[in-house]
């Protein structure tokens, strides 16, 4: 039996932080070492284009992108990593879909609502349209899973609506994808339990490059609960229970073990300690992108590769979608 197809992408934006990494990114890598599926990982720099940019830093954002996938662990001979602008049926895709979407369905996305919020300058109709280009990356592939954050569920439900919606329409085309969390599928700020770990509020982000003092500095000072028990209880104690989630996540413990071996003993010394998993967790990842930075030749060369099986895949999708809809003469 063939493997079952996974797909995901990450916005060339700037800097990853701990919600990207143990949302996503740590698990695309488990995920492909699993050997269980069929992984396709991209660089959605045309996602990447609805909010401001600086055309001299994108090139840079995708060089630093795939430097950090391949420092993860990502590996171009287990998985296919490449560039969403390199492979045109994506968005030619993204078109033909666009056309079976309505666009109440559209109006109603969260995402879009925030970042229109927090951008009014800057409301522009790919913007909108974004989750129309998600569902084309996924379902060109036939995916039949998508390792995600849990801020992304909502598009992935928007993806199976206008799958079905297709293939309804002109017959069985492609496969409903299905979302996979992970065990950390929200983290939340350092300095607001609330709010979601976003690189929009940087001042509650921990970023995945900060140096050990940094990480030291930004655990030590993230805030607490009342009280002083390290206990798990997302209601009463979001910001220890957030804390714990990454110590779980970073160490392989579970939070009944930590919760255990905190018995008794204050937040500062669960956070010291906390601080020293990070950064023990993180610098063979940092090692590893800083000897990648220095090889952009390689790092191109792994996309270009990349790049070339990706489109194999989807232009093969897109002419028979073509078929399907009466456009090949
Ligand atoms: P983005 O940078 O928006 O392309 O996000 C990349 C991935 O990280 C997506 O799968 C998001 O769902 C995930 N992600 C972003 N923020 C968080 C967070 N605070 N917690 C968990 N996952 C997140
Ligand atoms: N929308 C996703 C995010 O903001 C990124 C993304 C684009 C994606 N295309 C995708 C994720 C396809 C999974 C599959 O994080």
């Amino acid at each position: 039996m063939a493997k079952p197809v996974l797909v995901s992408g990450i916005q060339p934006t700037g800097k990853l932080h701990l919600g990207n990494y143990l949302g996503a990114l740590k698990n695309f890598v488990e995920l492909q070492n699993s050997g269980k599926y069929l992984c396709y990982f991209s660089i959605v720099d045309y996602h990447s284009l609805s909010e401001v940019f600086s055309p001299k830093e994108k090139s840079k954002q995708i060089l630093e992108l795939i430097a950090d996938f391949l420092a993860a662990g990502l590996d171009p001979q287990k998985s296919t990593i490449f560039v969403q602008s390199a492979v045109p049926a994506h968005t030619e895709l993204a078109w033909v879909l666009s056309t079976v979407t309505p666009f109440g369905e559209l109006r109603r996305m969260t995402q879009f609502k925030e970042k229109s919020e927090d951008t009014p300058q800057n409301i522009n109709v790919g913007l909108f349209n974004y989750p129309v280009l998600m569902s084309a990356d996924i379902i060109i592939y036939n995916a039949k899973f998508v390792p995600v954050g849990d801020d992304q569920l909502q598009h992935l439900e928007f993806t199976r609506m206008i799958t079905r919606k297709f293939n309804k329409k002109f017959g069985k085309t492609f496969t409903e994808p299905k979302p996979l969390l992970t065990n950390v599928p929200r983290l939340m700020s350092l300095d607001n339990p609330s709010k979601k770990m976003s690189k929009s509020r940087p001042g509650g982000c921990l970023f995945i490059d900060d140096t050990p003092t940094t990480i030291r500095e930004k655990i030590k000072r993230a805030v607490t609960d009342s009280g002083s028990e390290v206990k798990y209880s997302p209601k009463n104690k979001p910001a220890i229970s957030n804390l714990l989630l990454i110590y779980s996540a970073m160490s392989g413990k579970s939070v009944k073990t930590l919760e255990k071996s905190y018995k008794g003993k204050g937040y500062a010394e669960f956070k010291k300690d906390l601080a020293e998993v990070v950064v023990k967790a993180l610098t063979p990842f940092q090692k590893k992108k800083k000897a990648l930075k220095t090889q952009s030749l390689k790092l191109k060369a792994t996309l270009t590769a990349g790049n070339k099986k990706a489109n194999t895949v989807a232009s093969k999708k897109l002419l028979e979608v073509k078929k399907k809809i009466g456009l090949i003469l």
